[in-house]
């Protein structure tokens, strides 16, 4: 009977309550984009070649439409308009990442770039004169090519080379941002980067390029934390954290033990491999990952793990190294155990972890293959962050979702923002968990990495063929206005100029009339 009447109060609190939850008062909504994807002049304003360049340019048939960000959304001559999109949004910050190579152009801090300087410090007085936060990543996938020819990430001098960077940033942007990201999704960067080849610098470093490149960034990033609060933070009083993505992995069966195991290696080893250093109370990387590789290695005759050690030093210099947790979050899957029969590439991240995930056919698809929809894997994993790791403070850092078409009309796009949203008010009213921003991936239609054009993940729309890329709000934009103004979702609210939505016809319909400035 007490648990009868827990299941409903539950189900009230989820399903009759959450019309009713408003976002707290203090409660901050963004928007992110990122350098590459959005800025263009690849080669203008004394910026350096960096490793998205160097690899559209050289193969481009590893990019779907076999194009580059050479002029993206050309962001870097629209600073004056791009803010004021944001102005019209109403948010109360913005997330960007610095171009590495426009502010060192070698990649070293021996040649300071003023114009890359001059370039930020723009944009950054005009986002604090319309009372918006600027919100820095450092870096978000661009690594300058004379870095990548000593071997990038994998290479542990790296971490002291970006801590220079970092300094850099501190110095010339710190007396006005005070938040700062030192690396956006460290598994893209170094699984993708160095070991599946689905990133710049695409290396196929299996089992191998992926822990080494991640090793050096989680020294690089509690070494960049440290100098934060050995030299400025007294004066400039602002917060450094980092972001790292995950899905949620559920127990395909969860009476299943096999597969409750399948999906917490996969989360531990997947996201824990970066959280756990750093979130943990124990700092180090996840029990389970050592184990697992430590075993692998030996059977496949590697002398020692490949997967590489901290010293006590490092790892109480990496923990408690963030003072909020980024996520970004897109998409959950179920895990159960690999199927006998399968062979496993090895040495692999795979074949360590050896799961399979999927998403359940039932989800809504959308205009990327790895992103399916189901919002209730987002309050899943906020319950499972603020048990692991002893409730941080979280910021959403990016959250979206992708169509190919563009079209105005992006029902798919409201349904996934309110749903999604929805759930991180569930999170907060009720499983008090410490969300304290939330930020819409992305502010425009950009260069989708190694998808090109094909895939559009803004709020806003983009159009490419003109060569002043213009942009025009889609209802999605209406949409997030509307929540960031009233704290709340309001599920019936479809803006002016858009017709209700069409489900059947998704996503190719245009307004129907003259749209009103968002
Ligand atoms: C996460 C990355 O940070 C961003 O650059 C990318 O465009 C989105 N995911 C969508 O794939």
């Amino acid at each position: 009977m007490k648990s009868l009447i827990v299941i409903l109060t539950l189900l009230y609190a989820c399903v009759v309550k959450a019309q009713e939850y408003e976002f707290p008062e203090d409660f901050q909504f963004g928007v992110a984009t990122a350098s590459y994807q959005i800025e263009g002049a690849w080669d203008h304003g004394g910026k350096g070649e960096n490793i998205w360049d160097r690899m559209t340019h050289e193969r481009s048939y590893l990019i779907e439409d076999g194009s580059n960000g050479d002029h993206a959304c050309l962001s870097y001559y629209k600073t004056e308009e791009d803010v004021q999109l944001l102005k019209d949004l109403g948010v109360h910050f913005y997330r960007f990442s610095i171009s590495w190579s426009r502010i060192l152009p070698t990649g070293h801090a021996n040649k300071i770039n003023q114009e890359g300087i001059d370039y930020y410090n723009d944009l950054i007085d005009r986002l604090i004169a319309a009372e918006i936060t600027p919100f820095i990543t450092m870096f978000h996938w661009d690594l300058p090519q004379p870095l990548q020819e000593i071997g990038g990430w994998p290479n542990a001098l790296l971490a002291d080379i970006f801590v220079d960077y970092a300094d850099v940033l501190y110095k010339v942007f710190g007396d006005r941002v005070k938040d700062w990201i030192t690396f956006n999704e460290p598994a893209q960067i170094c699984e993708q980067g160095y070991a599946t080849a689905d990133k710049a610098p695409a290396y196929t470093q299996e089992g191998i390029g992926g822990y080494l490149c991640a090793h050096t960034l989680l020294i690089a990033h509690g070494k960049a934390y440290r100098l934060y609060y050995q030299d400025y933070h007294e004066e400039q009083q602002g917060r450094v954290g980092i972001t790292i993505d995950t899905g949620m992995y559920m127990p395909a069966d969860e009476e299943s033990p096999d597969d409750e195991e399948a999906a917490e290696r996969t989360i531990q080893m997947y996201y824990g491999w970066h959280a756990h250093p750093i979130f943990s109370a124990d700092g180090d990387y996840p029990q389970i990952m050592k184990d697992r590789v430590l075993a692998k290695s030996l059977e496949e005759g590697f002398p020692k793990s490949r997967l590489p050690s901290f010293t006590d030093a490092e790892i109480a210099m990496i923990r408690g190294s963030s003072d909020f947790l980024g996520l970004n979050h897109y998409t959950s899957s179920y895990c159960t155990t690999i199927p006998d029969e399968w062979v496993l590439q090895r040495p692999s991240n795979y074949a360590d972890i050896e799961a399979w995930c999927y998403a359940s056919p039932d989800w809504e698809t959308s205009g990327s293959s790895w992103l399916t929809v189901y919002p209730e894997g987002l309050r899943k994993l906020l319950i499972w962050i603020k048990e692991r790791y002893n409730n941080p403070e979280i910021i959403i850092t990016e959250n979206g979702f992708s169509d190919k078409d563009g079209s105005l009309n992006d029902c798919r796009r409201v349904n996934y923002f309110n749903s999604y949203l929805e759930q991180v008010l569930l999170a907060i009213h009720v499983d008090k968990v410490n969300v304290t921003r939330y930020t819409a991936w992305s502010l425009m239609d950009n260069f989708e990495w190694r998808r090109g054009y094909t895939e559009r993940f803004g709020i806003h729309h983009v159009d490419f063929d003109d060569d002043e890329r213009p942009r025009t709000a889609k209802m999605s934009a209406y949409v997030l206005k509307n929540i960031i103004l009233t704290k709340k979702i309001n599920w019936d609210y479809t803006p002016g100029g858009f017709s209700e939505c069409d489900w059947d016809n998704w996503g190719t319909e245009e307004p129907e009339e003259e749209i009103n400035e968002v």
